[in-house]
């Protein structure tokens, strides 16, 4: 697996950031605000998912969700949590925050899941035909992936690599939260993102630095975007 590593393991990260309470001043009301301007689309693939595309989900309209993380375990975790289809307290704020009030909203959602896939996604080569089976999807997300890249040529060279599966006119959407610690971090920059969109042939609509109230990540970029024709 090629980047930094991820700030807890996988059954602690689920209960730290995705467990019970929503927790205001992270970012995440900030992040689901940006991702409901997506409008519905068929294909997603989200992108060092870990356990948590379901929250992300909700905000989205998506009919069919192939989830890909290198770590088998947080796979595992997202299928189990997406099988039992029942909300936990921050998806439940997550739905009134996004006004899907529709009672089969989150069910939906769950069902959405096609599949989860265990890839290395920060080689900076294109992924392979087993994630999509060669079919280009209409929304590349990836939330915390991206910003553990280990330096800005890493990050430039990811960015492109996992839009490769954006058909045209897709939308790119994502977050990448900024480690206080910077060691093995690229540092983010705006400059950096609007390269990386150049190179990746995408125009970005959005793109903010929010602060957070988490001290050992005190700000998070967020961004939107979609691929332009060829
Ligand atoms: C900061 S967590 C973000 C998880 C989730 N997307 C979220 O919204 O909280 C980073 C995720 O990237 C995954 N990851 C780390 N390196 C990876 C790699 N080289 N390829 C694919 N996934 C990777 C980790 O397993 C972890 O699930």
């Amino acid at each position: 697996m090629t980047g930094a590593r991820t700030v807890a393991a996988p059954q602690e990260y689920w209960e730290r950031y995705y467990a019970e309470q929503f927790r205001f001043g992270l970012g995440t009301e900030d992040i689901l605000a940006a991702l409901v301007q997506v409008p519905p689309i068929h294909r997603w693939a989200d992108l060092g998912c870990g356990s948590e595309s379901l929250l992300w989900a909700i905000a989205l309209r998506a009919e069919r969700l192939v989830a890909v993380d290198a770590d088998s375990q947080r796979l595992a975790i997202l299928r189990e949590f997406a099988a039992v289809e029942r909300p936990r307290g921050i998806h439940r704020t997550a739905l009134t925050l996004c006004g899907r009030t529709e009672p089969d909203a989150f069910v939906n959602r769950c069902r959405s899941l096609k599949a989860t896939v265990v890839a290395d996604c920060l080689t900076g080569a294109p992924l392979g035909d087993s994630i999509l089976a060669a079919t280009k999807v209409e929304l590349v997300t990836q939330f915390g992936l991206l910003g553990l890249c280990s330096s800005e040529q890493h990050f430039l060279d990811c960015f492109a690599a996992v839009h490769q599966l954006l058909a045209s006119d897709g939308w790119a959407a994502g977050a990448n939260w900024v480690a206080r610690d910077l060691a093995e971090r690229v540092e983010l920059t705006e400059p950096l993102y609007w390269q990386a969109a150049a190179n990746a042939g995408i125009s970005l609509l959005l793109l903010r630095r929010i602060p957070s109230a988490d001290p050992e990540f005190p700000a998070v970029w967020t961004y939107l975007g979609r691929k332009r024709h060829p």
